[in-house]
C-alpha cells in the first residue's frame, strides 16, 4: 500500500539534508537537478523491478536486502552503515513519514 506523498517525496529524494538520494542515483525524472552520482544504479523503471514492500524495505535498511557490505545507507536504522555524519549516531536518517514519501516517489518510476 502506498501511503506516502510522492510530491513531497521527491524533494526529500533530492535534498541533501535528507534521502540526498542523487548522491548516488540518477533518474531520468531528475535530469534538471545538480549532483547526480552513479554509484548506485539508475533508478528508472525502478517500481517494475520491485515491488512496493521491497522498496520499502531497501530505503529502511538496505543492508538486509543486498549485504552488509553496501554503501547505501539505512535511512530507517540505528545503524544508518558506513560513513554516516555524527549528527544521525541514534536517530534515523529519515522521519517515518519521510520513508513513506520517498517509497511513494519511488512507486511512480515505472518504465
Ligand atoms: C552512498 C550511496 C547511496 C545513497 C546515498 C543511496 N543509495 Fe540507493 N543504492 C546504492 C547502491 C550502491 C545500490 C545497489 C545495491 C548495492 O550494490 O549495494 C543501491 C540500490 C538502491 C535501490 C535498488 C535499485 C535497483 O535497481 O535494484 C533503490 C530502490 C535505492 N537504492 C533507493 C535509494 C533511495 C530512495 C535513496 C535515498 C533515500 C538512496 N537509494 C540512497 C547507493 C546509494
Amino acid at each position: 500500500m502506498w501511503l506516502g506523498d510522492p510530491v513531497a517525496g521527491a524533494e526529500a529524494f533530492k535534498n541533501r539534508r535528507l534521502g540526498n538520494c542523487l548522491a548516488c542515483h540518477a533518474n531520468a525524472d531528475m535530469a534538471g537537478e545538480l549532483f547526480h552520482g552513479n554509484v548506485g544504479p539508475e533508478l528508472d523503471g525502478v517500481a517494475d523491478r520491485w515491488e512496493e514492500p521491497m522498496l520499502r524495505a531497501i530505503v529502511v535498511n538496505s543492508k538486509h536486502v543486498f549485504t552488509d557490505e553496501t554503501v547505501m545507507p539505512g535511512f530507517y536504522s540505528l545503524d544508518a552503515g558506513k560513513d554516516v555524519a555524527k549528527d544521525f549516531v541514534g536517530k534515523t536518517i529519515l522521519t517515518a513519514q519521510q520513508v513513506e514519501d520517498v517509497v511513494a516517489y519511488l512507486g511512480t518510476l515505472k518504465e
